[in-house]
């Protein structure tokens, strides 16, 4: 016997970012580059940092608890309503327990569950297909989908890591995404996530993982640890070229799994890791730019939550209204890519 399967709609949405704002000129001051150098190759001409660079009280966390609490809101819900917390980071307050536990307290939650995501870039999709098959079985009502990012205590700011610390920048997004029986909407149609670790060490940052023996080293040699190690390291080409190959190819499996064209899409909202990236992909599918959502240029990539953040602003600025076609997409550090085609 079939099983009836809900379905599962976006019933809030809300973003959060610190307010101090780091314009290109900011980093020009701290390391060799310029405002057209990082304008020309990513579309960034600004992102927003946490006020200081070590804080205990504005953490990965607390930037999800404000992003969460205006989903909640903007859903008509409270935080005793939500069921089941999705967190998806790769700057989390602690090794561990991961910040899904961190939210809950911080919410007041019941005692629910509280799943943390490791997918980077692509941590928010990621959430929000395991969010998704919750729903559909039946087993949640109200999920609180989350992705949040400090990025700003972890880069190297001299001019070894100026091919990666322009790029990224802090913030938070969420959606509360709940079972529906309301037949005006459809809800999510399909997801598709992949991964291909064999390319792991292309976009990664290896302190403090295990490979590496990092807390022996620290204790026993701090000095000799070198700076590889300990900040982000990416091979920008080599990720470029495989992002604007996996972009195309998840959209496409998407919309072919739904049985839907490009032309049915009213909106892409891809993540934003490089305006470039974008561009490329929106004239591979033949989209107007219209129904491309990029605003990289006033946040940076923030990982994950880039995709939130894009979601919440095309909800505000109507660029994203009820009854839409809309599919999410990103690729990122794993490598991991997916996405998910929902009716909004
Ligand atoms: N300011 C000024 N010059 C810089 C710079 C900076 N911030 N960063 C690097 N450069 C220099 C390089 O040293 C290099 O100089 P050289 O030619 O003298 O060696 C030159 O600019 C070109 O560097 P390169 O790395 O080849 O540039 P690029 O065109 O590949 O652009 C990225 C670099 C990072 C913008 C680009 O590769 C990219 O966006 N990749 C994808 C990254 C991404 O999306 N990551 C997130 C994953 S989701």
């Amino acid at each position: 016997k079939k099983r009836n399967m809900k379905k599962s709609v976006i019933k809030g949405f809300g973003y959060y970012v610190p307010e101090k704002v780091v314009t290109n000129d900011d980093l020009a001051k701290l390391m060799s580059t310029n405002d057209e150098w990082i304008t020309e190759r990513t579309g960034i001409k600004q992102r927003h940092y946490r006020k200081n660079i070590n804080d205990a009280e504005e953490t990965t966390a607390y930037l999800g608890l404000q992003a969460s609490k205006k989903a909640i809101e903007s859903a008509g819900l409270t935080a005793k309503d939500i069921d089941y917390i999705v967190f998806a980071t790769l700057s989390p307050d602690y090794y561990f327990p991961g910040c899904g536990v961190l939210l809950q307290e911080m919410l007041g939650c019941d005692t629910i569950g509280a799943l943390d995501v490791r997918n980077q870039c692509s941590g928010f999709v990621y959430a929000m297909s395991v969010a998704d098959a919750f729903i559909k079985v039946g087993q949640y009502k109200n999920i609180l989908v989350v992705g949040a990012e400090i990025h700003s205590f972890g880069l190297d700011f001299t001019d070894r890591g100026r091919g990666v610390s322009v790029i990224f920048g802090d913030g938070a997004g969420a959606i509360v995404l709940s079972a529906s029986e309301d037949d005006s909407v459809q809800g999510i149609l399909a997801t598709n996530m992949h991964s291909e670790g064999k390319y792991a060490d292309e976009l990664c940052t290896k302190f403090p993982g295990t490979k590496y023996g990092w807390s022996v080293r620290l204790k026993n040699e701090p000095d000799a640890i070198p700076d590889e190690e300990i900040y982000p390291h990416m091979n920008g080409n080599f990720v470029f070229k495989h992002a604007v190959t996996r972009f195309p190819e998840t959209i496409h499996e998407a919309l072919e799994k739904a049985g839907k064209k490009v032309e049915d899409l009213d909106l892409l909202i891809p993540h934003q890791a490089n305006k470039r990236i974008a561009q490329y992909v929106q004239q591979q599918l033949g989209l107007p730019d219209e129904k491309v959502m990029v605003n990289i240029e006033k946040y940076g990539n923030t990982t994950a939550a880039s995709i939130p953040i894009a979601l919440s602003e095309a909800i505000e600025e109507g660029r994203m209204k009820r009854g839409d076609l809309v599919c999410l997409s990103a690729f990122g550090s794993g490598f991991t890519w997916g996405s998910v085609l929902f009716e909004y």
